[in-house]
Formats: structure tokens, C-alpha cells, sequence
């Protein structure tokens, strides 16, 4: 029970590895708010998750509206109490017919969905959250990365790439700027991961990634969870600014 009497709050919570982290820090104690798209299995989890005995509240939100995400934020304080754990793990990864789109042919509307689902998200939620973990001194954020942030791969289009990219300097400024305010900041590259994203890619392009990896097998989502509850709780104070792999050795970097 390390995240006893924390309020935690997980983006695209609803399904993949959002779904597990919400589970996991359910029954690590914590209140669990989350934030999904997708109403309806939203709803259903955190039923679930109330019928065992947790404290969970849903919120329905286009993480890529930021006064959507500010509502979400109000709802789950008010249901929950003061957020001090966020885990920005809502994220896209458009494929067409199985394949990522060229860049040369990318429609600009999809580049601009996938920066405000990926990247433009995480600057909501810590925009709304931050003003309050700084005042009470105190505060977790871990953003979901890939390791398509920092090595080239066929599989995921540049818009994707970008983001994750991103995430991994916005993780190290706010880590700088947040860290005299007792907050800590880091991130997870996770690498291939048996999720729904991951299902929507041909299943060749799967298997060529499962042999190029030392462990030689898809992640579970809950072995990412794994690693975010550690990176939230007491035991990696002193942890900050990080971004950790957990991809079985596939891109070692
Ligand atoms: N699965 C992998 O192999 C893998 C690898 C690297 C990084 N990641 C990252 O991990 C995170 C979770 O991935 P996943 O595989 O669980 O994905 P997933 O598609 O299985 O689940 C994503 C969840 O986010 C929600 N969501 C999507 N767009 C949203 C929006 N605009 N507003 C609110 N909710 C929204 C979906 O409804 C869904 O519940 C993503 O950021 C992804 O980029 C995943």
C-alpha cells in the first residue's frame, strides 16, 4: 500500500496500459481518478474498480481540449481531494490500413490531433495540476514517452515520433523547474506493449520487433504499471527527470 491517502489521476484511463496503471494504484491504496475519451469503458472500470472497494472517480474528457481537461481535473478533486500523483498516459498512434502514414502524404489535421491527443495534453494537465502540488509542496507527474522518441522506427509515422520526442525535454525542464517545490518529474519509454494500440498494426510487424528484443516477447501493460507505481512512490524520491525503458531490451539507448 505505497500510494495509501494519495489521489492519483490517470490519463486514458479507460483501456491499454492506462487501464492497468488505474487498477494497480487501486489497489495500492490510492483514490484513483481517470480521464478517458471512451465513456462508456470508463465508466464500466471505475464501477469495477468502486465495487472492490476503492475510491475511483471517471471523468469523461478530449484530453487535447484544455478546459475539458480542466473540468476533468475540478471533477476528480471535488470527488477525490487534491490531486498529487498525475500520470499523463493518453496517447495516439493514427494507422492506416496498418501502416503509419508516409510524412510526405500526412494530412496536417492528423499531425495537429496527434500533438494536441500526445503532447499538447500533458501541458493541460500539468498546467491545471501544477499551481496546486506547488503549494502544497508535493507533487508525482510521470508522462508515458515511447521508445520512438528516441530511435527511428517504421512502425510509428513522424507525428508520433515528435511527440514522444517531446515529452522526453518537457519531462527534464519541468523536472528542473519543479523539483525545488518537492515535485518530481520523469517519464517511461515503454517499448512494444500488448495493448489495443499495438494490435492495430499487422501482426508480421509485431513479431519482427519480438525478435530484435533480448526478452523476446510483448510487455503486459502491467509490467509498465510496475514501473510507474515505483517512480510515484517514496521509494524513488530522489528519482527525478528520468525517462526509463521498460522493452525488454529492444533499443537499448
Ligand atoms: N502499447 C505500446 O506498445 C506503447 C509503446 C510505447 C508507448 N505507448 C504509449 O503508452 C500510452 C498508452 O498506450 P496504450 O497502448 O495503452 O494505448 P491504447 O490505445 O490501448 O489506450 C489508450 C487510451 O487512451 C484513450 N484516449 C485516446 N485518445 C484520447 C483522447 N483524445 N482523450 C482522452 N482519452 C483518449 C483511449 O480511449 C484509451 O482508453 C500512449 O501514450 C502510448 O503512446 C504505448
Amino acid at each position: 500500500m505505497r500510494h495509501l491517502r494519495r489521489v492519483v489521476m490517470v490519463t486514458g484511463g479507460a483501456g491499454g496500459i492506462g487501464a492497468a496503471l488505474a487498477e494497480r494504484y487501486a489497489r495500492d491504496g490510492a483514490a484513483v481518478g481517470i480521464v478517458d475519451a471512451n465513456e462508456a469503458a470508463g465508466a464500466a472500470l471505475a464501477q469495477r474498480l468502486t465495487d472492490a472497494g476503492s475510491r475511483v472517480h471517471f471523468a469523461a474528457a478530449d484530453v487535447g481540449d484544455f478546459s475539458a481537461c480542466e473540468s476533468a481535473c475540478r471533477a476528480i478533486e471535488t470527488a477525490l481531494g487534491p490531486i498529487d500523483t498525475l500520470v499523463n498516459n493518453a496517447g495516439i498512434s493514427p494507422k492506416h490500413a496498418g501502416k503509419p502514414m508516409p510524412f510526405w502524404q500526412m494530412d496536417p489535421a492528423e499531425w495537429n490531433r496527434v500533438m494536441d491527443v500526445n503532447l499538447n495534453s500533458v501541458f493541460n494537465f500539468c498546467r491545471v495540476l501544477t499551481p496546486g502540488m506547488v503549494e502544497r509542496r508535493f507533487g508525482r507527474i510521470v508522462s508515458m514517452s515511447s521508445v520512438a522518441g528516441r530511435a527511428y522506427l517504421d512502425i510509428v509515422a513522424a507525428h508520433y515520433s515528435t511527440t514522444k520526442a517531446a515529452l522526453i525535454g518537457m519531462t527534464r525542464h519541468l523536472a528542473g523547474e519543479l523539483g525545488p517545490h518537492g515535485i518530481t518529474v520523469n517519464a517511461i519509454a515503454p517499448g512494444r506493449i500488448d495493448t489495443p494500440l499495438v494490435r492495430g498494426v499487422a501482426r508480421e510487424a509485431n513479431e519482427k520487433i519480438v525478435r530484435a528484443e533480448p526478452l523476446q516477447r510483448l510487455g503486459a501493460p502491467d509490467e509498465v504499471a510496475s514501473t510507474c507505481l515505483f517512480l510515484t512512490s517514496d521509494e524513488a524520491a530522489f528519482v527525478t527527470g528520468q525517462v526509463i525503458d521498460v522493452a525488454g531490451g529492444w533499443l537499448m539507448t
